[in-house]
């Protein structure tokens, strides 16, 4: 297995407790399971009824969990670093009993052999994680290299510019979601310096342009945007 990100590292320094992720994420992702409901949309218009794909940064299982119960004639390949994330992801996918091929593997999308090519890819809040010091285009490039040509790559990924006046004014209104659904102001304070403002490397929507792009992305279109972040959908060249 190559080696593990600086941050993001859901085993070893989690920026969210596992055990209680599906409920923090849910509190302080506004929209979160609006998204994956927008993203089943959109992949159910362009994918035919046989398809296999590919979820990077599997979680705890929340793409298969929508994607799998209404496409059973999709097959699913997951793959994360986290031992922990994936535990709950198998849990969860074993109580839901589904019908579908449901792979989930434990390493990054890297020790996939380069053979394996799927119909389609999402990437959902995982490459925020990483630095624009060539590991984000990294992991683009790894997706892409995976992809049959013409197959859709859905991206949900933190963008912006922190310190610009943009930033600072959408971060307050983003605060207010959890603070709205009943958590304490400190804590979120806390969260968002701490862990937020920590982990995430925000870059730019052009910039995130740019690395599809570069990564051999092309028609990159945007369905979803919630305080800093966005969804795109684009097609492998
Ligand atoms: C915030 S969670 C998102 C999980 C899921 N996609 C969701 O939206 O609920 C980020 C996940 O990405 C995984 N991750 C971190 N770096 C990764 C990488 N380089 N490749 C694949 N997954 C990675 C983490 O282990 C974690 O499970």
């Amino acid at each position: 297995m190559t080696s593990p990100p600086k941050t993001g590292n859901f085993d070893e320094k989690p920026p969210l407790n596992v055990e209680e992720y599906d409920k923090s994420i849910r509190l302080f992702c506004g929209a979160y399971e609006e998204m994956f409901k927008l993203t089943h949309c959109y992949l159910r218009a362009i994918l035919p009824k046989q398809a296999r794909v590919l979820i990077v940064g599997a979680g705890t299982g929340m793409e298969i969990s929508e994607l799998a119960p209404l496409n059973p004639g999709w097959s699913f390949c997951g793959v994360d670093p986290s031992a922990n994330m994936l535990a709950l992801a198998r849990k969860k996918i074993l109580e839901k009993n589904l019908a579908c091929e449901i792979e989930l593997r434990k390493g990054y999308v890297d020790n996939l052999k380069e053979e394996e090519v799927f119909d389609a890819a999402t990437c959902i809040l995982v490459m925020h994680f990483l630095k624009d010091d060539g590991a984000k285009l990294e992991l683009l490039e790894s997706i892409s290299k995976r992809l049959k040509s013409g197959a859709p790559f859905v991206l949900i990924d933190g963008f912006g510019e922190p310190g610009s006046m943009d930033f600072e004014e959408i971060k307050v209104a983003w605060k207010n979601y959890p603070i709205i659904s009943g958590v304490p102001g400190e804590i979120v304070e806390n969260i968002f310096n701490e862990v937020i403002m920590k982990t995430v490397q925000f870059v730019p929507e052009a910039r995130i342009m740019e690395l599809l792009e570069t990564a051999g992305f092309t028609r990159v279109s945007k369905y979803f945007s919630g305080f800093l972040y966005g969804g795109w959908i684009s097609y492998k060249k």
